[in-house]
């Protein structure tokens, strides 16, 4: 027998804890403020309403309806369509070796805060800590040992029970945060530099941001959500929950601008990009504050909680198919998956230190495997998914599954198979396009 979640609350808690990560935290602030502020927002609200809710409700449609992992989900519409749901199993297995580094030194870092060690020079302890060989690996080993825990535990006693108390306290603790951050000296340049709309800003450039970022973040187009679909029960709606779920990581990403940008304005810092914002300039930023230790400490345990209950997504996606296609138990399959993160999961963390001048395409294998992901492996499977709901599966089979059975309303389902056959495809291809430098617009 196949596992189930006990509830929907738990279905809703697992997808938030998947869809709410590094991306909300490190990745949206900075973007926002960069590309836009207020202007950008309305553009990735438009395109969480248009893509977001509709790729989600497809993704958990499929799932549940196949109630098998992804080569299986897709296999089901189709044969012919295996390759696509193996294509996520290998975005999701590059995914989680180089989000494991970045969990890796959140533990760290929320080590060191706990034991009550304040950061007086962070450039010099990020650049220091992150070039080292073996403490960087140990950290994250122990990151995706955690995560494998976690997965090994099975959906209701495990990714549920874990996703049903982390979540909540790490919103407790975002807004802590937050609201720390708005009561600041001069919170108001950060905020300004967040919201304040500059319509001169969006180009093709941001356009691009901003789908990646609604994909990223919601952890559309590598069958996270499919996988969890299918763990759903035939009773739940599958409407609302994809509903609601796009919805509480949108409010806690915008929720995470406050928290992060603020301070940093405050201390004259302004928001720097990609690591050094979360390990360089906030610490700067603890260590100047009153009682910036403890902040310290909440802020890094919050992050620490965001990133696992993403990568326990991304394992179960990869032990759902080992599992159903292998027939090993669970407890093997995780540990067979976690020692093949490891492995490569190992160039990533040496990619910042020893392997640093090592490049493949003129990137180092961790910007090398993001890239592939957000700017490749992400979009192509979108369409794949998008193909094979709307055009192979079809939109009637797809709402017939989504309605159950045509038992709850679902009164835009023309919109949405509109969207997700037509619309959809091509706004992700264009965009993709634009991304991959093709389309010059
Ligand atoms: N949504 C996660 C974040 O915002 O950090 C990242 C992610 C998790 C992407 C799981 C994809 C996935 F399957």
């Amino acid at each position: 027998m196949r596992e189930k979640w006990k509830s929907s609350f738990g279905f809703v808690m697992a997808s938030a804890g998947a869809a709410i990560g590094l991306g909300n935290l490190w990745r949206f602030p900075y973007l926002v403020g960069n590309d836009g502020g207020g202007a950008f927002l309305i553009l990735y609200l438009i395109f969480i309403v248009l893509i977001g809710f509709s790729v989600t409700i497809a993704e958990a449609g499929l799932g549940r309806y196949a109630a098998s992992n992804i080569v299986g989900s897709f296999r089901k519409i189709h044969p012919g369509l295996a390759f696509a749901g193996g294509l996520g199993i290998l975005s999701a297995y590059l995914l989680f070796s180089y989000y494991s580094v970045i969990g890796g030194w959140i533990i760290k870092y929320a080590v060191t805060y706990l034991t009550g060690r304040s950061l007086e020079n962070p450039e010099a302890y990020f650049a220091d800590f992150t070039s080292q060989v073996f403490q960087p690996i140990f950290f994250q080993v122990i990151f995706i040992l955690l995560t494998g825990f976690i997965v090994y535990k099975g959906i209701a006693k495990g990714i549920e029970k874990y996703s049903k108390i982390l979540l909540p306290v790490l919103f407790v603790l975002l807004i802590v945060t937050a609201v720390r951050g708005i009561t600041l000296p001069n919170a108001m340049e950060g905020i300004r530099f967040f919201l304040e709309p500059d319509f001169s800003k969006l180009t093709a450039k941001t356009f691009v941001d901003a789908m990646g970022q609604v994909f990223f973040s919601l952890s559309l187009g590598l069958g996270a959500v499919i996988t969890y679909g299918s763990y759903l029960d035939k009773k739940e709606n599958i409407i609302k929950a994809s509903v609601l779920v796009p919805t509480i990581d949108t409010i806690m990403a915008v929720i995470c601008g406050f928290a992060i940008l603020p301070p940093l304005f405050s201390f004259g810092l302004g928001a720097s990009q990609g690591p050094s914002l979360m390990f360089v300039s906030l610490p700067l930023v603890f260590s100047k504050m009153f009682m910036g230790n403890l902040f310290g400490m909440i802020f890094f345990l919050l992050v620490f909680f965001a990133a696992v209950t993403s990568s326990i997504s991304m394992l179960e996606i990869i032990t759902a198919y080992f599992t159903e296609t292998f027939h090993v138990s669970r407890k093997k399959a995780t540990l067979i998956l976690c020692t093949g993160v490891i492995l490569l999961g190992i160039p990533c963390s040496l990619s910042f230190g020893v392997l640093s001048d090592f490049h493949l395409f003129g990137l180092t294998v961790f910007d090398l495997f993001d890239k592939l992901i957000s700017n490749i492996l992400l979009p192509v499977g979108a369409i794949l998914l998008c193909i094979a709901v709307g055009h192979i599966w079809g939109v009637k089979n797809a709402v017939r599954e989504v309605t159950n059975q045509g038992t709850l309303s679902f009164r835009l389902w023309r919109i949405w198979g509109f969207l997700i056959r037509y619309i959809v495809p091509a706004v992700i291809f264009v965009v993709f396009l634009a991304g991959m430098g093709i389309l010059r617009v």
